[in-house]
């Protein structure tokens, strides 16, 4: 991919081009946070084109500029052109619900009188989340405004020039009913003009949450952060860091919003996970400083493909086993030591009740090893183990509460058991915290479809055929319930045929 403008002029091959846009991309990571995907590199090497004509330099050391620390006005510039910034009011409104009955009311009786509830939004683009929060404590059954302070920064400054102007367009207040823009816009040269008690009710910012400071970030400074759909967008390692700065900002029994299709899967271990509302949100924990998300730890299962996680398991099962062996060379029986390897092959083939024979002669220590664990609760679960399956998985998510696939077996429980809400619910949390993961939506696509529930019936049944044609064999083998992927793709058509047409 060569970058384009000025750069084209200064003799430089293809190669180097590429080469420079790989580097670019490096540094927007490191900067910025934003990890540009595949689909937008030639945006990208647009961007870089322009950038380097406009330094007047050549790309190496436009670069090597844009590395050192004080490159300031140029980062900014690239805020400008890099960032995606949709955004309008009450998105995902039920987060608004969930805030005004849950977390507002639970700040508020925690907090020392006289100190308000400070909420933060973090990567609030042109104004309307925060202006959102503002409302919404102004229109919340506690009508809270004068015990609530509300902050928000955004790294993008053209964002922050239109939040300061509070004009909006009818789109950006499509969400909202018309009495509450009765109440709080005045029509304005075919804009909408934001009255000045609500602009007056944010303080806004330039700030980059990729860069840590530790006098903004400081420890219990807020009490709800609202950081939605900005993670998606940063590298892995960024996101990571950047929710640490949240988690140490945020009051221990603070919340947290993310957008909808962001998890603190191994992200972070803070934080507890909140369902109320129709959506998901966290609180953070109270005994947690600094916990690291299980999957940096030892199980390494979250952020990886599933295969490759059963295989890092399986290796250090073996190195367990090993070192086990090796503790005890005299002893006869050691030989036999059992490894994941032979548990999954087993559990592959259907013999479940040999499965939980080979994991229970494993020694303790391997035995609470989660990657076991979550095996031992599948194959309870196909033998209609549902209490002791249960069992294994409360305290496999005591240790890993973003732990998709011990939700999963645990919906399988609630219907072994005829809780089919308690399935459903498990369902769509193994779908939030895992949202390629196709078991959870064909369950509950058929639950739906005995409740009667057509049109979630559709809509859990088209979303886990999509799933299933993508989704991994090595997680099919060990959650399709002894199923090839033809069935459960047949099974997941026949099903949203028979529902067709059922309201
Ligand atoms: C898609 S918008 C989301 C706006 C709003 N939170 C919402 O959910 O509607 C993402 C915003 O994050 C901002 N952003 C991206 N990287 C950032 C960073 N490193 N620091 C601060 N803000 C950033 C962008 O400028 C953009 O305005």
């Amino acid at each position: 991919m060569a970058a384009r403008g000025a750069a084209d002029g200064d003799g430089m091959t293809g190669l180097e081009h590429s080469h420079e846009l790989t580097r670019f991309r490096a540094i927007v990571t490191q900067r910025l946070g934003l990890l540009v995907a595949e689909p937008r590199m030639a945006e990208l090497a647009d961007t870089l084109g322009r950038r380097i004509a406009a330094s007047g330099l050549s790309g190496a050391h436009y670069l090597d500029r844009l590395q050192a620390a004080a490159n300031r006005e140029e980062l900014r510039a690239l805020a400008r052109e890099l960032t995606v910034t949709e955004t309008y009011f009450f998105r995902n409104g039920e987060q608004f619900k969930a805030l005004a009955e849950v977390a507002l009311p639970a700040r508020l009786a925690a907090q020392p009188v006289g100190r308000p509830v400070r909420i933060l939004s973090a990567g609030c683009a042109s104004g309307e989340e925060p202006y959102s929060l503002a409302i919404a404590v102004r229109e919340g059954p506690l009508r809270c405004a004068e015990r609530v302070a509300i902050n928000a920064f955004d790294l993008n400054p053209a964002m922050l020039e239109k939040a300061a102007r509070a004009q909006y367009s009818q789109w950006a207040l499509r969400e909202m009913p018309d009495a509450l823009q009765a109440r709080w816009f005045e029509p304005a040269a075919g804009m909408m003009q934001l009255v000045d008690a609500i602009r007056g009710a944010v303080v806004f910012e330039e700030r980059n949450l990729a860069v840590e400071d530790e006098d903004f970030w400081q420890s219990g400074r807020f009490d709800i952060v609202f950081c939605r759909n900005m993670l998606m967008y940063f590298s892995p390692e960024q996101a990571q860091a950047a929710v640490a700065r949240l988690a140490r900002a945020l009051v221990p029994g603070g919340y947290l919003f993310l957008g909808h299709a962001e998890t603190l899967r191994g992200l972070s271990g803070e934080f507890h996970l909140c369902h109320t509302h129709d959506t998901f949100y966290y609180c953070r924990r109270q005994d947690a400083i600094g916990a690291v998300a299980p999957a940096a730890a030892a199980p390494a299962l979250d952020g990886l493909a599933w295969t490759e996680a059963i295989r890092r398991a399986s290796e250090r099962i073996d190195v367990l086993a090993q070192a086990s062996l090796a503790g005890r060379a005299a002893a006869p029986a050691a030989a036999a030591e059992p490894d994941l390897h032979g548990a999954l092959d087993l559990h592959n083939r259907g013999q479940f009740d040999r499965t939980l024979a080979h994991l229970g002669a494993l020694p303790p220590d391997q035995a609470r090893d989660p990657d076991v664990m979550l095996l031992k609760a599948v194959s309870l679960s196909q033998r209609g183990q549902w209490r002791h399956a249960e069992a294994v998985c409360a305290e496999l998510l005591e240790r890993d509460e973003l732990n998709a696939g011990a939700h999963y077996v645990l919906a399988l429980c609630h219907e072994g058991t005829g809780n089919a809400q308690g399935a459903l619910e498990h369902n769509q949390t193994a779908a939030y915290i895992d949202p390629g993961f196709a078991m959870p939506r064909l369950h509950m696509g058929l639950i739906a479809r005995r409740l009667g529930e057509g049109a979630r019936a559709r809509r859990e049944l088209g979303e886990a055929l999509t799933l299933l044609q993508r989704e991994d064999s090595s997680r099919l083998l060990l959650f399709g319930g002894g199923f090839p992927r033809e069935a459960l793709v047949a099974l997941c058509r026949a099903e949203l045929a028979a529902c067709a047409g059922t309201p």
